[in-house]
């Protein structure tokens, strides 16, 4: 527990963290790569370039900050963290490099303002939060041994096949090398491939498992990453799996992950809605699979969203599983014109995913929401959802790197 002192502190520079958030992980992580360059390669260099990685600490440090009353009101982000964490093996011994250099830089970047008093609060909060975090990590890791075909860290897998999804999106299937049985997962989590990096080391990706539980393979489904502008280095490790793994080769994997996932032992009535933009399909479509085969009576919509039907993955999946199933209703949504020699279907909408169209589907709006895609259309989606005034138990999605802010005001 925290004295109310330390507490009172750590609540009163709250704002003056906030204002320099970023900066101060910036700073962080600048430091921390210096002076503790062991930790480097848990992180991926692209989500430093863009920001996403120091806009996410920040954010929890900040609402860690304005909650240190009240932890209870963190348990979904902590939750989320603990997950990222045991994805990338994360262990206790690497807390303190953290705490050690963030500390330092609460020093550095705030100068005069950072007393001996504020930083010995700071340090014991972070202990705090640190021990929250390995205890719920511990548990995780604890879990990924103990279930039937479980295994701790990273371990080869073959890959089985590589399978052309679509222009962009191949899909690898993996088996342990060693012949080992394979633990079931939840649907919508994900697994980490690990890599040789060009410096020497090696560099982590988390991919969605992109079929559902059960199976005698795991199912990846990965978009090569081209870069948005000419000038930008094309994505390592999509690019890496694309061109250098081929059928026969290992992969360094480790066990799934996260808390994105559908429940299939929750009853409910309401209707379920599942939607993705892009490669955001893959997770969704493990948990469309896991619900068809769990809940048979329930009513399934499922809306893809796409640019055309040259980049789009598992569409004939899709059609096959909605013939299959009466329950089960699919959309796609084109927001370029279809490819050369396509002609789209009748019912296929050429636009963005929008409230109209889902309310055409769900016209009393009560159902429970899984989307994953990339930063606009959650955006969107998310609004629409707020607006419309759905409890959070409805509503979950996931985020194909570190999470970002919905909100349309300061996304
Ligand atoms: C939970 C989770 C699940 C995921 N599931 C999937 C999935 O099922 N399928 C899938 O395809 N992906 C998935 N991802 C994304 C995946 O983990 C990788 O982020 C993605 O494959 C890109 O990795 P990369 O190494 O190819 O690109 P990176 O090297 O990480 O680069 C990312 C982007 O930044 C650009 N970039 C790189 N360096 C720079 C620079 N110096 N300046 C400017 N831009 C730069 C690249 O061009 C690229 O567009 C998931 C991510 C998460 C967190
Ligand atoms: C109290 C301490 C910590 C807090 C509050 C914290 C917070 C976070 C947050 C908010 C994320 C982003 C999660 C997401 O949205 O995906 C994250 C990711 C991550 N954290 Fe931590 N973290 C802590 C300690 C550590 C430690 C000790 C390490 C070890 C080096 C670490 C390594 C990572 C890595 C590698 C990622 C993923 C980064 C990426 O995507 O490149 N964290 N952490």
């Amino acid at each position: 527990m925290l004295s109310e002192k330390t507490v009172q502190i750590v609540k009163s520079t709250a704002p003056i963290l906030q204002e320099h958030g970023e900066t101060l992980t910036r700073h962080f992580y600048k430091r921390m790569f210096a002076h503790n360059p062991e930790v480097a390669p848990f992180f991926n260099p692209a989500n430093q370039t863009s920001g996403s990685q120091q806009k996410a600490l920040a954010g929890a440090i900040c609402a860690y900050a304005a909650n240190i009353d009240n932890l209870d009101v963190l348990g979904g982000a902590v939750e989320l963290i603990a997950q990222k964490h045991a994805s990338l093996q994360i262990k206790p011994e690497h807390y303190p490099i953290v705490g050690e250099n963030l500390l330092a830089s609460i020093r550095e970047v705030l100068g005069e303002g950072a007393t001996d008093e504020v930083i010995n609060a700071w340090g014991e909060a972070y202990g705090l939060l640190s021990g929250i975090l390995i205890g719920r990590e511990a548990q995780i890791y604890k879990e990924q041994v103990s279930v039937p075909g479980g295994w701790e860290g990273f371990k080869p897998f073959k890959v089985l096949r590589k399978e052309k999804e679509s222009d962009i999106i191949t899909s690898f299937y993996l088996k342990p090398a060693a012949g080992d049985a394979l633990p079931t997962f939840k649907p919508g989590q994900y697994i980490t491939v690990q890599v040789p990096s060009p410096c020497g080391h090696t560099t982590m990706r988390n991919y969605s498992l992109s079929d559902k539980p059960g199976r005698d393979y795991f199912r990846i489904s990965v978009k090569r990453e081209t870069g948005p502008k000419a000038d930008t280095p094309k994505g390592y490790v999509s690019n890496f799996l694309h061109e250098a793994v081929q059928v026969g080769d290992s992969l360094s994997i480790a066990p799934p992950c996260g808390e994105f996932f559908l429940d299939v032992e929750a009853k409910h009535s309401r209707p379920l809605v599942l939607m993705a933009a892009g490669v955001g399909i893959t997770p969704i479509i493990s948990i469309l699979q896991s619900a068809l085969e769990a809940m048979p009576d329930r009513r399934i919509v499922c809306i893809h969203a796409s640019l055309h039907e040259g980049v789009q993955a598992f569409r004939k999946t899709l059609d096959e599983m909605a013939a299959q199933h009466p329950n089960l209703t699919v959309s796609y949504c084109y927001s370029e014109a279809p490819p050369t020699g396509i002609t789209r279907a009748a019912g296929d909408v050429t636009g963005l995913v929008n409230a109209s169209l889902i309310e055409s589907f769900v016209p009393d709006r009560d159902a429970d929401y899984y989307f994953c895609g990339p930063k606009p259309f959650m955006v969107e989606i998310y609004h629409q959802l707020l607006t419309w005034g759905l409890p959070p138990a409805q509503v979950h999605f996931e985020f194909f790197g570190p999470r970002q802010e919905l909100d349309r005001k300061a996304a």
